[in-house]
């Protein structure tokens, strides 16, 4: 409608224009400027452990084929066929060495190199192209802490260069143990009728909602203790840390450990080492007995922000949700959970959302149990927690459609830049106190940058 793009995103009032949760077009642009850009999250390198094992995803609005070749590496190929358009793997996953089209049985290695045809010599009579160049389409690959990422964006920046200052607190939680992390089963998936955005832009840390929309947590003592006279706990001072923003939308929220010590424990912080904080509550996931794992692995300045301010909650820009929570047992302990959510585009007002439970290799078989089963209760398709969020988005992408609702803004108003505390030795854009709208705000911001960019 004459519209501009940049201004969808107005910087001058920290507004949004509805519209962009519901207007097709911006969705098709969408697949292109970003997805069609940006490196996109597909799984888990756990999940294709042997050569030949892959999964199909989707990448943005092109589906693909992730798969392990014999020399163990890790390739994804646009799940298209060069000969006439037919997917090539008509499946969630499996094994194979050969993948075969079903429409004419062109062949593919699990590197996407094209192997043959049948009845090769005839059909392929007169060809004009050579054999290198009937591959499958690949994608450019990294691997982050055994974390699958691609990107149509071949000469583009590096995994590295995206992620940022974002990278060094991420390493927290992906690249803190000696063998790293693996998934528990297959993702669970399941379809919301939304803009995917409601989804990812809440993924860029909003902490606020939890004080509303999962009240419930406090109540039922699923998040901190019941105060001693039976009475719900105020989940107000669990908004209280540091939040990290990302010129490229990234986002994580770092929530005060003495406060959490001495909520979840009944300990005195004060009184404890940084030993006995990390005895009395080793990072989400981990057993006490890997705690030693992490002074091989992170900086003195990244164990200083773990055993005061650890990360637990954040995204990786565009649509990928990370949480290391700390639950509360019946049993007076506390049990980490280790989600990873996508929330996979497949329409301007439908998502797919798509859930791992992560567990460190490392953590015993009883520790890995306990983790799978909690956060199926609390995340994912039958999780308390994410049936209260995936209510909100449907009717956030309904008021988009709306005559009225569409002409109306998005306003984030609580844009702080309070900075970090005294002392803070990690990077980036740091900003302490009850948890803002800043890491959303430059969430948009990268967005209208990317949308506004036709490179
Ligand atoms: Fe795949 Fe013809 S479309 S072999």
């Amino acid at each position: 409608d004459g519209t501009k793009i940049a201004d969808l995103v107005l910087p001058a009032t920290r507004e949004v224009q509805m519209r962009v949760l519901s207007d097709p077009e911006i969705y098709e642009l969408e697949m292109e400027r970003i997805f069609g850009k940006i490196w996109n999250f597909l799984g888990h390198e756990s999940e294709i452990p042997n050569s030949g094992d892959f999964v199909v995803r989707d990448m943005g609005s092109d589906q693909v084929i992730i798969s392990r070749d014999k020399a163990g590496e890790v390739h994804v190929m646009l799940n298209v066929c060069p000969h006439r358009g037919m997917r090539v793997s008509v499946l969630d996953g499996g094994n194979t060495q050969i993948h075969k089209c079903i429409y004419h049985g062109w062949a593919f290695r699990p590197n996407g190199d094209f192997i043959g045809a049948p009845v090769e010599k005839e059909c392929m009579h007169g060809k004009m192209m050579c054999k290198e160049e009937l591959g499958l389409k690949k994608a450019r690959v990294t691997l982050y802490g055994g974390l699958i990422f691609a990107t149509w964006n071949i000469e583009g920046p590096s995994f590295e260069d995206f992620l940022g200052d974002a990278k060094w607190y991420y390493d927290m939680l992906f690249k803190r143990s000696d063998r790293g992390l693996e998934v528990l089963g297959p993702p669970q998936r399941f379809v919301v009728r939304a803009n995917w955005k409601a989804a990812g832009e809440q993924s860029a840390a909003d902490g606020f909602h939890t004080l509303t929309l999962h009240r419930w947590l406090g109540e039922v003592g699923n998040y901190a203790k019941k105060n001693e006279d039976g009475t719900s706990a105020d989940l107000s001072p669990e908004m209280y840390g540091v939040e990290i923003s990302s010129p490229h939308g990234h986002a994580l929220r770092c929530i005060d450990l003495a406060r959490k010590i001495s909520r979840l424990t009944g300990l005195d912080p004060k009184e404890l080492s940084v030993q006995q904080k990390l005895d009395a509550l080793p990072p989400a996931g981990m057993h006490k007995d890997m705690v030693e794992q992490l002074a091989r692995n992170l900086s003195p300045e990244q164990l200083q922000v773990l055993t005061t301010m650890p990360p637990q909650v954040g995204g990786i820009f565009p649509n990928v949700l990370f949480g290391f929570v700390y639950i509360p047992q019946p049993d007076g302990s506390v049990l980490g959970s280790l989600t990873l959510h996508a929330y996979v585009p497949r329409g301007p007002d439908k998502l797919e959302f798509v859930n791992w439970i992560l567990a460190e290799k490392d953590a015993p078989q009883e520790l890995r149990e306990r983790i799978l089963k909690q956060t199926i209760q609390l995340f994912g398709t039958s999780g308390m927690v994410e049936q209260d969020d995936s209510d909100t988005w449907p009717h956030i992408t309904l008021s988009a459609k709306g005559a009225m609702g569409k002409k109306q803004t998005l306003k984030y108003q609580a844009v702080y830049e309070t900075g970090a505390p005294e002392g803070w030795p990690g990077p980036g854009m740091v900003n302490e106190g009850f948890t803002k709208d800043d890491t959303q705000w430059h969430w948009w911001m990268y967005w209208r940058e990317l949308m506004t960019s036709e490179v």
